[in-house]
């Protein structure tokens, strides 16, 4: 069967479609029902089974006699150090911490909140919460303890799961101070942290509340799995909106399994066995779906990779870990190849590496621009695939269903709607577009196995951001349009949203940051357009009556106060002072003109405009920062 009959064939009867693909999955008690229909446009998908994730991913290879396969290989530049753990390996060190989590109380239902770099042992803290049917919430490294705070009161996790330091190529990432601050900021307070040492930097324990990975597994007996039901949260991953306030995605544990592992083979074109290897981070969502939990479920070797495409040693490093892991199958976010590009533009480090056993290239996380694709395709001769998904999805939404049947590749287009998707382009009025017309990107509910079923302790919140503006439909918060080929074409977010390097940031969040600066009466961060990272938040700032600092000085008070209160992570470093920021005459801020004119596009004058002259400020704000187009 094509693409068209395999879409047809799930579009005619969606629940015998994955009741079929539930067949590859290792159920405690098989679903007798596909989806439950809770009224309301709220959806669950194998409500009624029982399953472990843990036991899906690790146990299970074991029994069937490949416990000697390579789960994971864990290649990390930064301390040049490689190992490979087998199936066997790992079940037994997951065993070992989740018996040890068990000992010091968690049990199904639980939060534990993960803060740990590219290390393997963050896979395996994951895998032991599965294991306990507790719900863990990984936070990236490269938030600051203020976000990390938030993260805490909104899980209250009973433990946090932390390592003593990370590796960026220019210093170390000391999390213990990270830690305890968050802890102190927090209202919900953890029962106990486990710290997990490493010889780059050790961390002093906290006494009484903070126990060593290696001595708090010492005398306890390893955990078994536990079956969960199938609507049981697997995660918890809390992503940008447009507040302050992080998202919290929840992950139902049988929708993911199922899902995740029919992607390995029909959109990533992989068998058990071979290597597959995302190059993202266990913080965001590529890392739960494909560093963690795809590769393994499906019986794969998964690559964590603890380095940057550049600079750890050089734009050669991709190239290096494909050829020595025979990985078949690759995934970064374009931005990573950018990079790569910027530093060897002829790729001539390539050429010093044998690719045979890959086979394609996947992007996601941002827009691919054509230049880097066609780069990537003429400097390595691999097919390279664009697929446009979400944290909100964990899966693909649309992308080339390679396993199925490759389709022509169109430049710019992520290609098709995967089974379980039916995507409606929208008009404002909520009413469909023909295909070539630009509108709001929603998909018709419910939404496949796998997707959120609500947000974490914020189920109005989930009604409100996703569910009401069309309703009947999910709306993704991206705009773009339909081919005449069914093709999609991903043009801008609607709301807030920004993609710096590949990571969803909220300029409304850094709004707030910048608003509780002492002598910031109001401002304004949009995103612009930058060759590297796809776009970086500039900050507009007007001061309160009366300050007559230096404005370079409070410019600098502000990034600073984005990169302690938010991290590193948000790359905030463009701000100005102006006098006044450009309004409609109803007072609402006009970001899409300051964006265009940062970005040097033309704009049409908005009607409302109150005072067109200050777009001449705006302007040579944006100039100042040398910024200018
Ligand atoms: N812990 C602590 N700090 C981190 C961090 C982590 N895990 N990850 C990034 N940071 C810091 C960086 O050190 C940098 O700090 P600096 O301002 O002191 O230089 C800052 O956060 C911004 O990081 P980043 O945006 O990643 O920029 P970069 O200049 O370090 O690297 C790229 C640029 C393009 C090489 C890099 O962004 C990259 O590899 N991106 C891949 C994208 C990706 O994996 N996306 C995930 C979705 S698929
Ligand atoms: P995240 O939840 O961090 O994965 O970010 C999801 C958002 O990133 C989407 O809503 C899009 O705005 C953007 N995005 C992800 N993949 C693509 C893609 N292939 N093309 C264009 N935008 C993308």
């Amino acid at each position: 069967m094509g693409y068209k009959d395999v879409y047809a064939a799930w579009k005619a009867d969606p629940e015998a479609f994955w009741l079929e693909q539930a067949r590859a999955i290792d159920w405690d008690e098989a679903p007798t029902q596909a989806l439950f229909d809770r009224g309301d446009h709220i959806y669950e998908w194998f409500a009624d089974a029982r399953v472990n994730t843990c036991w899906n991913a690790v146990d299970r290879h074991v029994e069937a006699g490949r416990g000697e396969q390579t789960a994971i290989i864990w290649d990390s530049p930064v301390t040049r150090t490689k190992r490979h753990i087998s199936y066997a390996e790992l079940r037994n060190r997951v065993a070992a911490l989740a018996g040890a989590l068990r000992a010091k109380g968690i049990e199904k239902g639980d939060r534990v909140i993960i803060y740990m770099p590219m290390v393997p042992e963050a896979i395996e803290a994951m895998l032991a919460c599965a294991r306990l049917g507790a719900i863990h919430s990984v936070v990236f490294g490269g938030f600051a303890a203020h976000e990390l705070a938030v993260r805490i009161d909104d899980a209250r996790p009973k433990a946090i799961i932390a390592a003593s330091c990370g590796l960026e190529p220019t210093r170390v990432v000391h999390y213990k101070p990270l830690l305890d601050g968050a802890i102190e900021q927090a209202a919900h307070k953890p029962d106990f942290c486990v710290l997990f040492q490493r010889e780059q930097a050790a961390a002093e324990l906290t006494p009484g509340r903070d126990f060593d990975w290696h001595a708090f597994q010492q005398g306890t007996e390893p955990a078994d799995c536990v079956p969960v039901e199938g609507n049981h949260p697997a995660y918890i991953l809390y992503t940008s909106g447009t507040t302050g306030a992080p998202k919290g995605v929840v992950r139902p544990t049988a929708g993911h399994l199922v899902a995740l592992n029919w992607s390995m083979k029909n959109i990533y074109g992989v068998d058990p066995g071979e290597v597959f290897w995302a190059a993202s981070d266990v913080g965001w969502v590529v890392g739960h779906s494909y560093i963690c939990y795809a590769p393994l479920i499906h019986g794969n070797t998964t690559v964590v990779f603890e380095g940057k495409p550049v600079g750890t040693p050089d734009a050669g490093t991709f190239w290096r870990v494909i050829a020595e892991h025979k990985v078949a199958s690759f995934f970064t976010a374009p931005t990573a190849f950018r990079a790569v590009k910027r530093d060897d533009p002829k790729g001539e480090l390539i050429k010093d590496h044998d690719l045979s056993h890959l086979r394609a290239i996947y992007l996601a996380g941002e827009r691919a621009d054509p230049d880097t694709i066609e780069w990537m395709q003429d400097k390595t001769g691999k097919p390279i695939y664009d697929h446009w998904w979400q944290t909100e999805t964990g899966w693909t939404i649309a992308g080339n269903p390679v396993g199925i049947e490759p389709m022509p590749v169109k430049i710019g287009s992520p290609t098709v709607a995967m089974p379980g998707y039916d995507v409606k382009i929208l008009g404002e009025d909520g009413h469909p577009l023909p295909a070539g017309e630009l509108g709001a990107i929603a998909i018709l509910l419910p939404l496949p196995p796998g997707t959120l079923p609500t947000l974490w302790n914020a189920p109005e919140r989930f009604r409100k951001s996703y569910l009401s503006h069309f309703p009947g439909y999910y709306e993704t918060g991206d705009a773009g349009m339909m081919d005449e080929d069914g093709y999609l074409w991903i043009m801008a977010r609607t709301d807030d949203v920004i993609n710096v390097a590949g990571h969803r940031l909220s300029t409304g969040g850094m709004e707030e940051v910048l608003a509780s600066h002492p002598d910031v009466a109001e401002c304004a961060v949009i995103g612009v357009r930058d060759d590297l990272k796809g776009q970086l938040p500039m900050g507009f700032v007007c001061l309160s009556k009366g300050v007559n600092r230096p404005h370079e000085e409070i410019a600098a008070e502000c990034v600073a106060l984005v990169r302690d209160r938010i991290g590193p992570v948000a790359a905030f470093k463009l701000c100005a002072v102006v006098d006044r920021l450009p309004k409609t005459r109803s007072g609402k801020i006009l970001r899409r003109t300051m964006a265009a004119i940062a970005d040097g596009e033309d704009f049409k004058m908005p009607a409302t405009i109150d005072d067109p002259a200050i777009l001449d400020e705006i302007r040579g704000a944006v100039q100042g920062m040398g910024y200018a187009r």
